[in-house]
């Protein structure tokens, strides 16, 4: 079915203008004024922005986790991320020592298939350098395109691999084009700080954030900094929290290493006090690294601005209240760690960034889309507004004023982290491929129609791709 979306404000990372889009065969086949086709559907966007779909890269749906599994999987949460305005995730696959990488890749798709509603690749969790692991590498990249492997520098005994896999996984990934991604918190000094923590009886939510202080995660991130240096790789930075670890992320960039930084909404707009909520309330706001002390938002928020830091993913990662963040109840570190945050990512950065003056509306675009789609392997397939580009669009109303509550989002947790929290601006239709998965707010997609994607090898942005497409 063709499709023009009319009268609407195109924004790009670079650029804003008053446009019309010609979809046809999933993609933008055209772009400019007065068309005229009898067996087009029109879709009148006056008064909005039209942005290119929102890209997430970074979320654990159905994923295994301090002793139980997150509450949304490949359903609820890519109808979640497509209501929020977002068309594409990349979800961490995660391996156990001794399996191999096919057969957790494998788990992965089984997971995802017949369930994502919008397009979805994967990075790979590596917890073990060998020889086995090196062998399947250059297969993994070649075959499935999964250009990003994720190294954990915390959670002990469960997810955390020691430092010579972190710069094994460097040289590996400078040699064969994939992206490191490291989860940066120094996980012995936290397991015996966690350890003290509770031989003195400090058993509440709050001491989560105490047993991780911003000291924890900058010192691991200017080791893994110092180490992808030293590996001449490259490197990004999950959910960065804190002053700490932005600013040894800023000294490298200087130092002309490359790494990448991201952070997540709740470190822009909630802080350590949430932690200690009444009655076990806290553990709502229990994921890591923690929650900081305020004055570090306006850190991250410059660090957005400049340039420092340069992308924004949800690290989603749902739990309930009732039944599973319960689990922690007389043990904090027993809470499972995350957040359910897909659905509100991007409307908080256009809300708190940029109706606030904070960054600027191409800067949003950016955040929430273009530079994930670039460093990632999409783009330009993903991420922009252009010629040949697959239409992943979002139609969003910057007008609109709403409240963020766990009754009317779509997540399948008991809880939203964002709760009353006012914002502006809300996407009102969604395209994913040309086809409509969110229509004037309601949900028209299908199960299954998202397509998994294979993603080209780190700093090979084709752009003649574009023009392959139409
Ligand atoms: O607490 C968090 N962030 N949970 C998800 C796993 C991770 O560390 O990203
Ligand atoms: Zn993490
Ligand atoms: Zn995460």
């Amino acid at each position: 079915m063709k499709k023009v979306i009319k009268n609407g404000t195109i924004v790009t990372a670079t650029d804003t203008y008053h446009a019309d889009l010609f979809i046809e065969n999933g993609v933008i086949s055209q772009i400019g004024k007065h068309f005229s086709s009898d067996d087009a559907e029109i879709i009148d966007a006056k008064g909005c922005y039209v942005f290119p779909g929102g890209i997430d890269p970074h979320t654990h749906l159905e994923m295994p986790f301090g002793g139980t599994v997150t509450k949304d999987d490949f359903e609820t949460g890519t109808i979640a991320a497509a209501f929020g305005g977002t068309t594409t995730v990349i979800d961490f696959c995660l391996t156990n020592k001794g399996e191999t990488l096919q057969s957790a890749i494998e788990n992965w798709h089984a997971k995802s298939n017949h369930k994502a509603v919008i397009d979805y690749g994967f990075h790979l969790q590596i917890v073990e350098m060998n020889e086995d692991v090196l062998h399947e590498l250059p297969k993994v990249i070649e075959q499935e395109g999964i250009t990003s492997f994720k190294v954990f520098m915390a959670y002990k005994n469960v997810l955390q691999a020691d430092d010579e896999t972190l710069f094994r996984t460097l040289i590996s990934a400078k040699e064969l084009g994939a992206l490191v991604m490291v989860h940066a918190e120094n996980g012995d000094v936290i397991d015996y700080l966690v350890k003290k923590a509770l031989e003195q009886g400090h058993t509440d939510p709050i001491y989560h954030a105490l047993t991780r202080p911003t000291e924890v995660e900058g010192e691991a991130t200017g080791r893994a900094a110092i180490l992808t240096g030293l590996a001449s790789s490259q490197l990004y930075v999950v959910h960065v929290s804190c002053a700490d670890a932005a600013r040894k992320i800023a000294e490298a960039r200087n130092n002309g290493i490359d790494i990448w930084g991201e952070t997540c909404p709740q470190y822009l707009v909630l802080d350590q006090s949430y932690l200690e909520k009444p009655n076990f309330e806290g553990a709502k706001f229990v994921w890591s690294p923690p929650l900081r002390e305020k004055w570090n938002q306006d850190v991250l928020w410059n660090a957005l601005k400049t340039g420092q830091l340069q992308t924004v993913g949800s690290d989603q990662c749902s739990f309930d209240f009732n039944g599973q963040k319960d689990l922690g109840k007389g043990d904090f570190s027993k809470i499972p760690n995350g957040g359910p945050i897909i659905e509100d990512r991007v409307s908080i950065l256009f809300s708190e960034g940029v109706k606030k003056g904070r960054i600027s509306l191409n800067q949003f675009v950016d955040l929430v889309s273009t530079r994930s789609a670039k460093l990632f392997g999409l783009y330009p397939r993903k991420g922009t507004i252009a010629v040949g580009v697959d239409a992943d669009i979002v139609i969003f109303d910057p007008t609109v004023e709403r409240t963020i509550s766990q009754e009317t989002h779509h997540m399948a947790v008991d809880y939203n982290a964002f709760e009353g929290m006012k914002v502006t601006g809300e996407p009102i239709s969604v395209l994913s491929r040309g086809e409509f998965v969110i229509r004037d707010k309601k949900f028209v997609g299908q199960l299954g129609a998202g397509q998994y994607l294979k993603r080209k090898k780190y700093g090979t942005n084709d752009q003649s791709e574009t023009t392959n497409l139409v």
